[in-house]
């Protein structure tokens, strides 16, 4: 039921289990595995790992097919295998293990004016130079080349250090490919696999984007400037992607059916030899721990100092439902713009309530029409009230405004009432979506309203003799606030693997996101809307993830020498979590204060962000000792590190010391909790004082020391923090607080949560 949070679009891409299908060859069930070879290992008589790799499985089957070798993203390959060749591939030497396939799920013209970043002010980013070299890769499901927002018009040659390319295929030349668009790339031997051979009427077996979500998420990150982009009239301006001077590389990865592991190793292994800088990552797969094939595949990225970024998922606003939730990787939640796309919705009875909604088209006659609810028009008396396909009956609706609760897809359900001859719609958010209205473009004069509004429509309808209304629909406006407010669909922590790592780390805009759209698919991503926009409007944290990697292309720009996570630093620790008034974000789900557990470290600010003061910096073996810390065992770090490294024995590791910026405590028992952090100044000379909050008395947060001196650049200094609880209270309970290290010119902010489990 998390589909009803998305957008049409995103919907159906999302509505995906885990796990591929086995297709049945010479009477034994095949799957697709992905094998993981310690390379170290390989004997001297092999020249090269893939004869070594070769050689493997060929002594557990002659006829298996090799999907992929892999060559940076981790050491393995890619194969079809029954389950017993499975079993007994994983007893060959230097096998470290063979992983099932999975299945992942994919989960803005106002958008830089809204994070302060204006063409006209964005001085602190270069306009040209260094910033025009970056390259921000995209796994996603390709790319529409023709947009606007990947026009070469103004760019320079392509970077010297770039070694990637572009495939051809359906409908799809090399020539598509720019000195904007400089790469575009497609893997889909995973998924073919499982599915059989792409039908090319169907689907494009190129890097072309078919679906729209592609397009979407690359030029957010990176698109070119577009006066006049808009959707159906709406949002109306001009659209930018964040690091707009950037170059743009598509992976497609995501196919009709889903993104499969093994293509996804694939992008990433091909975006890393490519020389991209930076990753985004919308969507993700169910295996837990960091073995997982994206986290795998990141931690080879971030080595290689490849900023990525993943989003948080949307099954918020439940507890515990954030993914991508590695520490190498920066989990973006999301947040509303200040912008808004209402309507009105005017009872017979003289009562007006507010919606939203992105239908374009001849307004309904103005005057009040009837109006009927589903529950009380439908076949099927349990779920009537929903409007699900072939129950509605078309006597009971023909010429009325339908009232439908919502539960799916948005636009579907529109198409629904319009088949039956509705002459427009209401559709009332549930308990589950609360106060959330996002914007859909349907294909019928129809609005979304909140649970409130909703219920009051709906007693209206249920208690009137002879209900009536009508749909007003104003258009866009802006400087709409609060906002940003959390979305309600924003997955959230504790961090389901390692609660003392607090994610996701930070929001960024998600909600009814203006950004490029492909040429095959209607904005609803109905099969029903013929119409064809060259900007569509969806939400999501996959909206979210790609503000957060343009952003990260901005700060690599300007600061070439930082590690991914000292771009995350700079971003989390300049983020914000009030208003300019000084009270907290709002979360939608809750309608009171978001938390850490929501928010991260809070909404990015990418103007503060640049000049962060202090950095908590990492490298690859801060990460390794972290997993020493989760007390890995030798095969998972070694799936994951793809080399020796070995835990120390003689040395304790603690996750506590995994130099964050961001603090989590479960409280287990103890009363005491002492975490160590060490910062380094990428600022001036400087004297930092600390400053804690906490909002309950049941924890004390002590720093010692409480002031840290600067001479100059780079010098890094430690601190220990001790958070002292009352460790009685009950299970389940949260509290929240922070730790500020300020120059009096820099504020340094780092989130705490403690949890009592
Ligand atoms: C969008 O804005 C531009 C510039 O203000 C204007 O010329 C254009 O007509 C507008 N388009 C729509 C569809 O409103
Ligand atoms: C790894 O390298 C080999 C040889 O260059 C190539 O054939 C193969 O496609 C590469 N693997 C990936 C996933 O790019
Ligand atoms: C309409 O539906 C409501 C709720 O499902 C029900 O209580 C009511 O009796 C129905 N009214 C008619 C006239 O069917
Ligand atoms: C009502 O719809 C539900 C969900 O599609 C279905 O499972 C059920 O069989 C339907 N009931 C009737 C009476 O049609
Ligand atoms: C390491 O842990 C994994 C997951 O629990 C397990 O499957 C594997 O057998 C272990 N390997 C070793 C060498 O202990």
């Amino acid at each position: 039921m998390s589909s009803s949070f998305l957008s049409s679009t995103a919907f159906f891409l999302l509505v995906l289990l885990y796990l591929g299908s086995f297709h049945v060859s010479n009477g034994a069930q095949q799957g697709t595995y992905i094998v993981h070879m310690a390379k170290s290992q390989m004997p001297s008589s092999f020249d090269h790992h893939f004869l070594w790799y070769d050689a493997s499985l060929r002594s557990v089957s002659e006829s298996a097919e090799m999907l992929y070798t892999y060559n940076n993203s981790i050491h393995g390959f890619a194969t079809r295998l029954t389950p017993e060749e499975a079993d007994s591939l994983m007893t060959q030497p230097g096998v470290i293990s063979v992983q099932p396939e999975q299945r992942y799920e994919l989960h803005t013209t106002r958008t830089p004016l809204f994070l302060g970043l204006d063409v006209h002010n964005s001085g602190l980013f270069p306009e040209t130079g260094p910033s025009s070299n970056v390259v921000v890769g995209v796994l996603d499901t390709g790319i529409w080349p023709e947009s606007k927002s990947f026009s070469d018009e103004g760019y320079g040659p392509i970077p010297p250090t770039w070694k990637g390319g572009c495939d051809a295929g359906t409908k799809f030349t090399t020539s598509l490919c720019n000195r904007k668009l400089i790469g575009a790339r497609f893997f889909v031997r995973g998924y073919e696999a499982i599915n059989g051979p792409v039908d090319e009427s169907k689907e494009s077996k190129s890097p072309r984007d078919d679906n729209g979500h592609g397009t979407h998420t690359a030029s957010t990150a990176a698109g070119s400037v577009v006066e006049g982009a808009n959707l159906l009239g709406f949002a109306n301006g001009t659209a930018r992607g964040i690091a707009y001077r950037a170059r743009v590389a598509v992976y497609k990865v995501c196919w009709k059916t889903g993104c499969f592991a093994s293509d996804i190793l694939a992008g990433i292994d091909k975006a890393i030899e490519d020389n991209v800088n930076i990753l985004s990552i919308s969507l993700s797969g169910s295996r837990t721990g960091y073995t997982d094939d994206t986290a795998v595949g990141a931690f080879a990225a971030m080595e290689r100092g490849i900023f990525v970024s993943c989003s948080a998922g949307n099954n918020g606003p439940f507890y515990s439902s954030v993914a991508n939730v590695a520490p190498w990787i920066t989990t973006v939640g999301a947040g509303t713009l200040d912008r808004d796309f209402p309507t009105v919705v005017i009872l017979g009875n003289g009562k007006n309530y507010m919606g939203v909604s992105l239908f374009s088209g001849d307004a309904l006659p103005p005057k009040l029409l009837p109006l009927v609810y589903a529950g009380n028009a439908s076949n099927n008396a349990t779920y009537g009230n929903f409007c699900i396909s072939g129950t509605l009956i078309p006597e009971k609706v023909k010429g009325k405004i339908v009232m439908c609760d919502a539960g799916g897809n948005p636009a579907r359900i529109g198409e629904v009432v319009k088949a039956a001859g509705g002459l427009g719609m209401i559709l009332a958010n549930m308990a589950y979506e609360g106060e959330e209205i996002l914007a859909d473009a349907f294909l019928l004069p129809a609005t979304t309203v909140g649970k409130k509004a909703g219920d009051i429509i709906r007693h209206y309808i249920l208690t009137d003799p002879n209900p009536t209304a009508s749909i007003v629909i104003k258009g866009t406006v802006v400087n709409v606030q609060p906002s940003p407010v959390l979305a309600a669909f924003s997955s959230r922590g504790p961090n389901p693997i390692t609660p003392n790592i607090l994610k996701p780390d930070l929001i960024a805009p998600g909600v009814n996101i203006l950004a490029a759209w492909t040429g095959a698919q209607g904005p609803s991503g109905l099969e029903s809307d013929t119409r064809r926009v060259e900007f569509n409007i969806i939400s999501g944290t996959s909206m979210s993830c790609p503000h957060v990697s343009g952003l990260a292309a901005l700060l690599k720009s300007v600061h070439p020498e930082w590690s991914p996570a000292a771009i995350r630093s700079a971003l989390m620790t300049t983020a914000y979590n009030t208003y300019k008034d000084g009270k907290p974000i709002i979360d939608i789900a809750t309608l009171k204060p978001s938390t850490p557990f929501g928010h991260g470290a809070g909404h990015v600010s990418p103007t503060t962000a640049v000049n962060p003061g202090l950095i908590y910096d990492l490298t690859t073996e801060d990460y390794l000792g972290f997993l020493c810390a989760m007390n890995y065992n030798s095969s998972q770090i070694r799936i994951i590190s793809r080399g020796n490294y070995a835990c120390d024995p003689s040395k304790t590791y603690s996750v506590a010391d995994l130099n964050y910026p961001s603090f989590a405590v479960n409280v287990d028992g103890s009363d005491t909790y002492k975490y160590k952090r060490t910062v380094t100044n990428v600022g001036g000379a400087g004297s930092y004082s600390v400053k804690v909050t906490s909002e309950t008395t049941a924890v004390k947060i002590s720093v010692e020391p409480a002031v840290l001196n600067f001479k100059e650049v780079n010098e890094k200094k430690s601190y220990s923090v001790t958070f002292t609880v009352d460790s009685s209270k009950p299970s389940g309970s949260d509290s929240f607080g922070s730790i500020e290290w300020s120059d009096g010119k820099h504020v340094v902010a780092s989130p705490v949560a403690i949890s009592w489990i």
